[in-house]
């Protein structure tokens, strides 16, 4: 089942999005070489409580932390470690809020003090894919145009785009029946429809597409190595067009 939301239940997921994105723009400003991610990760922590909230990833299907910490060639799912970040590292810092039951889910990633050409230009291509995307994300669009803008944007581009993980519907359960590929072609897929929340989260490699999963049974990263970026907003989608609720302005 498709979940249609109404008016009420997308604000209170919208405030569970404003405390997410007031932790994005804490973490922005602590973050820098020599800062651990399991540092972050208590951080995260605490900011949740300090506004009754709660980090939903934290005893997902087992999974042990706040948030998910990948850096470098780690795509997503990275555990956060005790490991200073060094100048020159990008790291994805993911989180799902709960606030009284209604979630939000957004990650972001961040340079460590002066990355390389190559890294900051992933970075900005990666977040221009999940601009793009959610622009596609309208009633009466398919979910097939989402993937499509995406694919098409950085493929031109030289990049390639994660298959084997994907956007998902959202409320009150992390991960409802919608996945939203960052793939694929126009006009296939479930339409679109008002009341609809869902994720966009393109995870997108400098080199494969192709995934490896670390012995720790969560950490997905680039099979060849190469770095990968991650941009995600959680967003609603209503006759007035996406309204993103997890938005850092
Ligand atoms: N936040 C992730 C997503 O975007 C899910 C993380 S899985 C968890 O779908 F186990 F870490 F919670
Ligand atoms: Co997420």
């Amino acid at each position: 089942m498709i979940e249609i939301k109404t008016k009420q239940e997308i604000e209170y997921m919208r405030e569970a999005g404003k405390i997410l994105a007031a932790c994005h723009k804490e973490i922005k400003k602590m973050i820098k070489p020599g800062i651990t991610t399991m540092e972050i990760d208590a951080f995260v922590e605490k900011f949740l409580k300090k506004y009754n909230a709660t980090p939903e990833e934290k005893g997902y299907m087992g999974y042990p932390y706040a948030t998910c910490a990948s850096v470098n060639d780690e795509i997503c799912h990275g555990f956060p470690t005790k490991k200073p970040l060094k100048e020159g590292d990008i790291v994805t810092i993911d989180m799902v809020v709960n606030l009284n039951g209604w979630l939000a889910d957004s990650a972001w990633s961040y340079a460590i003090g002066k990355i390389s050409k190559e890294a900051e230009n992933l970075m900005k291509v990666t977040k221009e894919c999940l601009y793009r995307g959610i622009k596609k994300a309208v009633p009466g669009n398919h979910i097939g145009d989402i993937g499509y803008e995406i694919q098409t944007y950085a493929e031109s581009l030289g990049y390639s785009v994660v298959r084997d993980y994907t956007g998902h519907g959202i409320g009150k359960k992390m991960h409802d029946d919608i996945a939203v590929p960052h793939y694929g072609r126009p006009g296939r897929g479930i339409k679109l429809r008002e009341g609809m929340v869902i994720t966009i989260e393109p995870m997108i490699n400098i080199g494969t597409y192709e995934t490896v999963e670390d012995s720790n049974g969560w950490t997905a990263r680039t099979a060849d190595g190469s770095l990968s970026a991650q941009y995600e907003h959680t967003l609603a989608i209503t006759e007035d067009g996406p309204i993103i609720l997890t938005e850092q302005d």
